[in-house]
């Protein structure tokens, strides 16, 4: 599927533990995180303790670098370029990306966009067989681009990707609706055409219609299992997953 199907097996099988990555890429508000959710539910996952957990999903946006204080005044006014490569932090991301695949458990920061910085809560990802990474520019970066076995990239067009930003910005992100139409024109949308647009020919597969596209997700959910049910050894008649195979 990746340039790497047949390395799998043999370099990254799970015979050696080493955790299947999957880069799911896409616009803003396109639906990635939803595409995520709905893969780990169908890998019968969701209900599962963190510990416990087979496949786990990890955002980007927990990789945005601190900003210096003149930069935190421009994004307070909705004037600082949150959509550019320049923004993420992607040293620590490859670094943590790197751990991951080395079978470590991780500690996640998780980012707070009221106050535009990484909050002091974080998520500890424990060692799992599959990790998703969902992110608007997780293709963006060659290095980071090259750790994963399989890439998606959620395609949903634009006015309903800002349909659903503008009411989330207001409700969850604290904006008000002219900083986010302003930040959307100068920054959001030239950066998806320049810098996210342009890895989409990386992808692997391309969901159309983003989250909605049951018949996607249930074909990459299935190729998922088939990788985890035939390459992984059954330990006394069970392969880890539910009762159905999920
Ligand atoms: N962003 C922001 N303010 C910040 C940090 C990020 O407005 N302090 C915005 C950026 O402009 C970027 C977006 O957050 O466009 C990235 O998040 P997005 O991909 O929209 O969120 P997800 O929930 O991951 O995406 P999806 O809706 O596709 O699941």
């Amino acid at each position: 599927m990746s340039e790497k199907p047949a390395d799998y097996s043999l370099t990254n099988g799970f015979e050696s533990k080493t955790p299947f990555l999957i880069g799911v890429a896409g616009g803003t508000a396109s639906g990635k995180s939803t595409v995520c959710q709905k893969i780990m539910e169908k890998l019968g996952q969701q209900q599962k303790e963190q510990t416990e957990r087979r496949v786990v999903c990890i955002s980007q946006d927990s990789f945005y670098r601190s900003l210096t204080p003149s930069e935190r005044v421009r994004a307070e006014r909705g004037q600082f370029n949150f959509d550019h490569p320049d923004a993420f932090d992607d040293k620590k991301l490859l670094t943590i990306l790197k751990e991951i695949l080395a079978g470590k458990k991780v500690e996640v920061p998780e980012y707070d966009y009221v106050t535009n910085s990484i909050s002091n809560r974080s998520h500890t990802i424990y060692p799992a067989d599959v990790v998703l990474i969902e992110g608007i520019l997780v293709f963006y970066f060659p290095e980071v681009r090259d750790l994963f076995h399989m890439k998606l990239f959620v395609d949903t067009d634009s006015d309903t990707r800002l349909a659903r930003r503008v009411p989330r910005d207001i409700m969850e992100r604290g904006r008000d609706l002219e900083q986010v139409l302003n930040q959307y024109m100068n920054f959001v949308k030239p950066a998806f055409e320049e810098f996210c647009l342009p890895t989409k020919k990386f992808a692997d597969v391309i969901i159309p219609r983003g989250a909605d596209n049951l018949v996607a997700i249930d074909l990459i959910v299935h190729h998922i299992w088939d990788i985890m049910y035939k390459k992984r050894p059954r330990v006394n008649g069970c392969n880890g997953f539910d009762e159905d195979g999920r």
